[in-house]
């Protein structure tokens, strides 16, 4: 017998019947400063499935680096060094928390030289297969995903049934920085944050491996006027009217 549930949520435009054991992968990619961490998680609430925010495994890679003193230029270094690592979620956090040699550091990779280091480390193809193959036994493991990145539709999930790209004006997405910013007492000069976000996009899209791109067949969403709840029930509207199609 197959068993049947009725998906968590809103259910502005009623409840969806899905079986439970429905696969549903869901990946959203974007730059950064559209929200997207906070609306793929929101969304993955939304709908009861798991959240996977790969950006934290670059991040977690490059808090090996600075703290393992690996020379960043040296790709085969990297790799070794963040696969003894062994990588993994607690997923019994909300949101899943990031472990490297079984201790959290979820706190460690939101630091001002992590940010610093990772997206050039990001575009080292050696960690890039690592991580994409980590994450492609995530998903085989939670079937039930929502994927958030930059090549999550493009290269690690191709045959994910509901992509989105989320994207915004430089200048909104500096602005929404500054803010986060000012909210933790960190100093701000706009100006700068909008340089570093312009050169982040160029050096992202420009990299030959799992370069920032928006999917043939995602759904491009311009969160520039977008309140982020208005983001997140759009999201789910779509996601709901393709299981329903399923
Ligand atoms: O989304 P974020 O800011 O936490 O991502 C951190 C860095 O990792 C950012 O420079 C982009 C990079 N990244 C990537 O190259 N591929 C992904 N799938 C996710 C993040």
């Amino acid at each position: 017998m197959t068993r049947t549930t009725l998906l968590p949520g809103s259910f502005r435009h009623g409840p969806v019947v899905i079986q439970s054991s429905t696969p549903i992968i869901v990946t959203i990619d974007g730059p950064a400063g559209t929200g997207k961490s906070s609306v793929a998680r929101a969304l993955a609430r939304r709908l009861g499935l798991d959240f996977l925010d790969t950006g934290a495994m670059y991040r977690a890679a490059a808090a090996v680096v600075l703290d393992r003193g690996v020379n960043r230029f040296d790709e085969a270094a990297v790799a070794r060094e963040v696969a003894s690592a062994d990588l993994h979620f607690d997923w019994s956090a909300d949101p899943p928390r990031i472990l490297a040699w079984r201790q959290p550091i979820d706190a460690r990779i939101r630091e001002a030289d992590v940010e610093a280091i990772v997206s050039p480390l990001a575009a080292l193809a050696a960690l890039r297969r690592h991580l994409v193959q980590k994450q492609r036994v995530i998903g085989q493991q939670h079937q039930r995903l929502v994927t958030e990145g930059r090549d999550q539709g493009s290269v690690v999930f191709p045959d994910a049934p509901v992509k989105f790209y989320l994207d915004a004006s430089p200048q909104v997405r500096a602005s929404r920085r500054a803010e986060q910013l000012r909210g933790t007492g960190r100093p701000v000069d706009e100006r700068t944050l909008l340089s570093e976000i312009i050169e982040r996009d160029r050096s992202d899209s420009a990299r030959p491996d799992g370069p920032l791109t928006c999917p043939a067949d995602a759904e491009r969403v311009d969160t520039s006027g977008l309140a982020f709840e208005q983001v997140v029930d759009r999201l789910e509207d779509v996601v709901r009217a393709r299981v329903a199609a399923l």
